[in-house]
């Protein structure tokens, strides 16, 4: 029997749908809402809006549950690696042997950056962020490589995908060493994902970077726990501009975007930057607090709080184990992850931490490890990047398959003024 909910309205009852997830959530369904009764849904920050239906990314904030396509996150961080990571949230499925050995290979055929694109890198002011940088090359892309009619569909979006997930992480090494003037390094097909990545990023003829295991694996489980989140800010703004049809890099280019703010992915950074705060003034974190606490102040505690999240992120779980795991191995003492740690103690015994249910989310321990690694700190968020795109990937994809799938076009309430007449500027008064 289809369970309905009713809604009386000047008198009426109207019957609305009630949808039902494959985990018990339950939704409205008002698709039909404004022809049947002439009004619409009110709902800033969409925290009660279910924008589409998607079998990719269970999460459940009440119980701090993550799941790429049913997997728990703990055992994929745990067992798999990002490349493998990735391919499950595209396709569905682990691959079995021979499907990751191919998509690793067409990751490896796709790796290399257009040379002429190393023209836009040099023109970038000396300081730009690297954000900036990342989403106006993602959108550049496209004019590097446009579709070719000779190919289906299908071909043209799987190509686009593997030479996204490949070239991101290029673009990405090769804007950090264009930025110190050094020499671009380029992608070996001899190292995995990760490892290709580090070699970008810091090797040098005068002194070649040793590739550790260790580490690998580190940044694995960096990637692995970013690489999807259901419908958060960018992934929303991946789904909305890919609904008026743009060609995939847009799309990305705008999640890359809406990834930078503070709120969002830029929060990695902005909690480093938090914590060194707090360790130059003395270390005391009494004011830090008592600010976050004020409702006057804008000040935030940087990595605490999530919109769906109301109990411990397990993502954060796993960075603060892996901050222990990196620091112990690089044989380094980092002054912020005490600073960190001491702060999560104080603020989870804290009634207004307690009342407003904020925990520490992925962001709060993840800067310490990549700093661990040498990543610059403003490079962070993209680092949260390179792991969220087979999350926008995925989810652009399912988007365009779905068979209901529409423009995405919100409505509003309008409080504006109401009509009235043209003034000639001279009798303005
Ligand atoms: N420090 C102090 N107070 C906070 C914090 C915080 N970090 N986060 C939320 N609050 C308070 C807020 O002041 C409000 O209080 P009140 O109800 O008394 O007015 C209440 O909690 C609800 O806040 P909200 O802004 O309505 O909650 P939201 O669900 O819209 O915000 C958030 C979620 C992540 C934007 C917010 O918690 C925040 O700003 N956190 C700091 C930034 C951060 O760490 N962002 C990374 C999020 S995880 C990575 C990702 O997936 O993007």
């Amino acid at each position: 029997m289809v369970k309905t909910a009713k809604l009386i309205f000047d008198g009426k009852t109207f019957e609305l749908p009630i949808v039902t997830g494959t985990e018990g959530e339950k939704a409205i369904d008002i698709s039909n809402l404004r022809a049947e009764t002439g009004l619409i849904t009110l709902d800033p920050g969409y925290a009660n809006t279910g924008s589409c239906k998607s079998s990719i990314t269970f999460m459940d904030g009440e119980k701090g549950i993550l799941r790429y396509r049913g997997i728990p996150v703990e055992q994929l961080a745990e067992h798999s690696r990002f490349v493998e990571t990735a391919y499950l949230l595209i396709n569905g499925e682990l691959p079995t042997r021979e499907a990751l050995s191919r998509f690793s290979g067409l990751l490896n055929d796709h790796s290399l950056v257009h040379e002429d694109m190393r023209a836009f890198f040099e023109k970038f002011p000396r300081g730009a962020h690297p954000m900036c940088i990342l989403a106006s090359m993602v959108n550049a892309l496209r004019a590097f490589y446009p579709e070719i009619p000779e190919r289906t569909e299908e071909e043209e979006v799987n190509i686009t995908f593997s030479r996204l997930l490949s070239k991101i992480r290029t673009l990405a090494a090769m804007s950090y060493r264009i930025s110190l003037g050094h020499k671009v390094v380029y992608p070996r097909h001899d190292l995995c994902y990760c490892a290709n990545f580090l070699n970008m990023m810091f090797d040098s003829p005068v002194r070649p970077y040793t590739i550790d295991d260790d580490i690998v694996k580190a940044l694995n489980v960096f990637l692995i726990l970013h690489a999807d989140h259901e419908q958060n800010s960018s992934t929303a703004a991946v789904r909305l501009v890919g609904s008026s049809r743009v060609n995939l890099y847009a799309a990305i280019s705008a999640g890359i975007a809406a990834l930078w703010g503070p709120l969002h992915g830029g929060a990695n950074q902005a909690v480093v930057e938090m914590l060194q705060e707090i360790h130059d003034c003395g270390g005391d974190l009494a004011p830090f607090l008592s600010r976050a606490k004020d409702k006057n102040d804008p000040f935030r505690l940087m990595g605490f709080g999530h919109r769906v999240y109301k109990t411990y992120d397990p993502r954060a779980r796993i960075m603060k184990k892996m901050c222990d795991i990196v620091l112990k191995k690089l044989k380094q003492k980092d002054p912020l992850l005490d600073i960190a740690k001491r702060l999560e103690e104080i603020a989870l015994k804290d009634s207004y931490f307690i009342d407003h249910h904020l925990y520490p989310n992925v962001d709060f321990y993840s800067g310490i490890v990549l700093r661990a690694i040498g990543i610059p700190l403003n490079m962070f968020p993209v680092m949260f990047a390179i792991g969220r795109l087979p999350g926008w990937i995925s989810q652009w994809k399912e988007s365009h398959e779905d068979a209901d799938w529409r423009l995405h076009r919100p409505r509003q309430v309008y409080i504006g003024l109401k009509q009235r007449d043209y003034v000639p500027v001279d009798e303005r008064g």
